[in-house]
């Protein structure tokens, strides 16, 4: 299943390998998405195929899915799972409290509902993934279509009474097209620099009229799963 892997590869394999030990026969897990989830659903669907294991996955975006399902993997929506017991999935950034960046990989909607419908959520990240303060990596936060650029005047309004060092925002591009996330929304990145109060943020950006959902995961991850390029693995 690996070959020959880079560091930063074997990194994303170890962390996804050891954190699918946590997953027990008869359980509803939620699948992240990005590539350290990629691994961790081959890792999930050649225990299905090879040691007969027995899950239901909820995956958090159609790429998941449609790899769940070519792994062997059992696939079912979140009504019809309704709670899940455990959802594993990658971040973007996390720090000492295990607040999270997420949706590098724009899926950061349905991870936010599947992780917080589930008893835990486990975080799989290479070394790097780990900061002092979030916000280094640009915010995700999906928007309506809809009126979107006047959301994000309002949402850079908001930022000049917020701690933070920037406060610029782009939208997210694929090719020469808005990206268009898996609910048919676009994607701001805000350029933070370093979020003093991830809480108040989190909360602050939600209340602004066509913001769907932000991607800090506050209070919702619960254990660290982190991979380092040398094949050693943290458990936190
Ligand atoms: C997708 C995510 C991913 O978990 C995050 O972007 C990390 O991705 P990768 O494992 O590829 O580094 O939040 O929306």
């Amino acid at each position: 299943m690996t070959g020959e892997l880079s560091p930063i590869d074997k990194a994303k394999f170890v962390a996804a390998k050891r954190a699918a030990e946590f997953v027990e026969d008869g359980m509803r897990v939620g699948l992240g998405t990005g590539s350290t989830a990629a691994w961790l659903v081959r890792c999930l669907g050649e225990m299905v195929r090879e040691d007969g294991l027995k899950i239901r996955g909820v995956p958090t975006s159609t790429r998941t899915a449609d790899l769940a399902r070519d792994v062997g993997i059992e696939v079912i929506s979140l009504d019809e799972a309704k709670w899940l017991d455990l959802t594993i999935d990658g971040a973007d950034e996390f720090d000492s409290n295990l607040s999270l960046i997420k949706g590098g990989g724009g899926a950061l909607l349905q991870e936010k509902i599947v992780a917080t419908a589930s008893d835990q959520m486990i975080v799989i990240a290479d070394a790097a993934k780990e900061v002092e303060h979030l916000g280094s990596f640009p915010l995700p936060v999906e928007v309506i279509p809809f009126g979107w650029q006047t959301t994000q005047a309002l949402i850079e309004e908001t930022m000049v009474s917020m701690d933070v060092m920037g406060r610029q925002t782009s939208l997210r591009m694929n090719g020469d097209r808005a990206f268009v996330t898996d609910e048919g929304n676009h994607i701001l990145d805000l350029h933070l620099g370093r979020i003093g109060n991830p809480r108040q943020m989190a909360m602050v950006l939600n209340q602004i009229p066509g913001v769907v959902e932000n991607g800090l995961f506050i209070d919702i991850c619960d254990q660290v799963v982190i991979g380092y390029g040398d094949g050693r693995v943290e458990v936190r």
